[in-house]
C-alpha cells in the first residue's frame, strides 16, 4: 500500500460508512450504510486525509451500541476506527501535503480533521500496512500487555488466548522474542497450527475441542507465570486454574462478552485466583501513550526488521466490505488471521 499521490486534488465527495442504527445483540444488515458525502475543505489547523487502509476492532461494537469509552459515535456519524492515509490538503504546518498519518477517522475515504502529533506516522518506521497493524493499536497493545504490564521474562511460562487474532498474534511473538515458553489458545485446527507453525508458540490448544480443559491443563505444565487474556468468560476462569501461585493475569480484553448476548458470568468463580494468590491487572493501551508510544513503536519496528515479529494480516478490498469484516470478529471459525485490514479505494 502506498501513497496514491501524485494526484493531490481534493474530490468533491467521499465514500463514508455511517452508523444508521445502533446494533442490537449483534450487527444487522442496515445498521451501517455506505454513503457518498461532501468533503469539507481543511479549516485553520486542520488537514484533509486520504485514508488508504482501515481496520476493525472488537471494542467498536460497544462504541456502536452507545458506549463512549473510546469515542462517541452518534447516529449519522462516520464509523470511528483506526485508519492510515496521507494528507492531501493542509492548514497545519506540522503536517504538509503528503504526510503519512495514522488517525482514528475510520471508515471514510477522505476525512477532515485536526492531528495530534502522535498521529504523524513516520515512514521510516513503516508503511501503511505496518502502521495499521504492528505499529497501530493492536501491535502496541500487545507490547504494553506483554512488556509494560506483564513484564515478561526469559523462562516465563506464558498463556495467550485469541492467539491467531491481531493482538494475540503479536503477543505470542513478543513473548517468544523475550525467551518465554508460550502456550496459545485459538479456535479450530488451522488456527492452532498457525499459532505453532507461523507465530512460534511452543504449544497450542483448541478452545472449541470438547477436551479443551484437559488439553490446557496438560499444556500448562507446572503452571503459567503470565496469562495474557483477550477473551474473558469461560477462558479466563479456566486459565486461572492453570496459573502458578502468585502468577499475573493481564486483562487485555474480553471479546467473549462484548456482544449483548455474550458471556456475562466471567468472574462468578474466582476460587482459583484466591488459592493461587494471582494478581489480575487490567490496562488500557492509551495509558502508556504519551510517554512510551514512540519508543514502543521503534522497538516493534526493529523487531519486525530483524524478522523476530511478523505482521500477520488478512486483507480485504473496498470500504463496503468493512461491516462484514467487522462482524467476522465475533464469529467462531472464521479463516481470517491476524489484523483484518480493509484497503480503501480501488488500488
Ligand atoms: N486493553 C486495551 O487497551 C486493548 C486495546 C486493543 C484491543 N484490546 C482487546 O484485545 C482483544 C483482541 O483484539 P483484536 O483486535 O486482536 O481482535 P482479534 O483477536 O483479531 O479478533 C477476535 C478473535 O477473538 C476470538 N473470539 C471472538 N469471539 C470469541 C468468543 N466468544 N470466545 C472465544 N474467542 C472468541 C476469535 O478467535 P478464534 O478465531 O480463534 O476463535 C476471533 O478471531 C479484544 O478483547 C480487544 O478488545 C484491548
Amino acid at each position: 500500500v502506498s501513497d496514491p499521490a501524485p494526484d493531490r486534488s481534493l474530490p468533491g465527495e467521499s465514500d463514508v460508512i455511517v452508523l444508521a442504527r445502533r446494533p442490537g445483540a449483534a450487527l444487522r444488515p442496515g445498521d451501517l450504510v455506505l454513503e457518498r458525502r461532501p468533503v469539507r475543505p481543511a479549516g485553520p489547523g486542520e488537514v484533509v486525509v486520504h485514508n488508504v487502509v482501515t481496520t476493525v476492532d472488537p471494542l467498536q461494537l460497544r462504541t456502536l451500541r452507545g458506549s463512549t469509552e473510546i469515542v462517541a459515535v452518534n447516529i449519522g456519524d462516520p464509523v470511528a476506527a483506526n485508519s492510515v492515509g496521507f494528507v492531501v490538503q493542509s492548514q497545519d504546518p506540522s503536517a504538509p501535503v503528503g504526510t503519512q498519518v495514522a488517525t482514528y477517522t475510520g471508515w471514510q475515504e477522505y476525512a477532515t480533521t485536526t492531528l495530534d502529533p502522535a498521529e504523524i506516522a513516520d515512514p521510516a518506521l513503516g508503511d501503511p500496512l505496518r502502521w495499521i497493524s504492528l505499529l497501530g493499536t493492536t501491535g502496541v497493545t500487545a507490547y504494553v500487555g506483554m512488556h509494560e504490564v506483564g513484564k515478561v521474562q526469559a523462562g516465563h511460562n506464558v498463556l495467550v488466548n485469541a492467539a491467531s487474532g491481531a493482538v494475540g498474534g503479536v503477543a505470542v511473538q513478543l513473548a517468544k522474542a523475550a525467551g518465554a515458553r508460550v502456550v496459545a489458545v485459538a479456535g479450530g485446527k488451522d488456527r492452532v497450527e498457525h499459532a505453532v507453525g507461523t507465530l512460534g508458540a511452543d504449544a497450542a490448544v483448541d478452545y472449541r475441542d470438547a477436551a479443551f480443559a484437559e488439553h490446557l491443563a496438560k499444556a500448562a505444565g507446572d503452571g503459567f507465570d503470565l496469562f495474557f487474556d483477550n477473551v474473558g468468560g469461560a477462558q479466563l476462569t479456566l486459565g486461572l486454574s492453570a496459573m502458578k501461585d502468585f502468577g499475573l493475569v493481564v486483562l487485555c480484553g474480553s471479546v467473549s462478552g462484548y456482544a449483548a448476548a455474550g458471556e456475562r458470568d466471567a468472574l462468578s468463580d474466582l476460587r482459583a485466583a484466591v488459592f493461587k494468590r494471582v494478581t489480575l491487572r487490567g490496562f488500557i493501551v492509551s495509558d502508556f501513550y504519551p510517554q512510551r508510544l514512540r519508543a514502543m513503536r521503534e522497538e516493534l519496528s526493529a523487531l519486525a526488521n530483524e524478522g523476530k515479529v511478523s505482521q500477520v494480516i488478512t486483507e480485504f478490498h473496498g470500504l463496503a466490505r468493512a461491516p462484514e469484516v467487522f462482524a467476522s470478529l465475533f464469529e467462531r471459525g472464521t479463516s481470517y488471521l491476524g489484523r483484518r485490514v480493509i484497503r480503501i479505494g480501488t488500488d
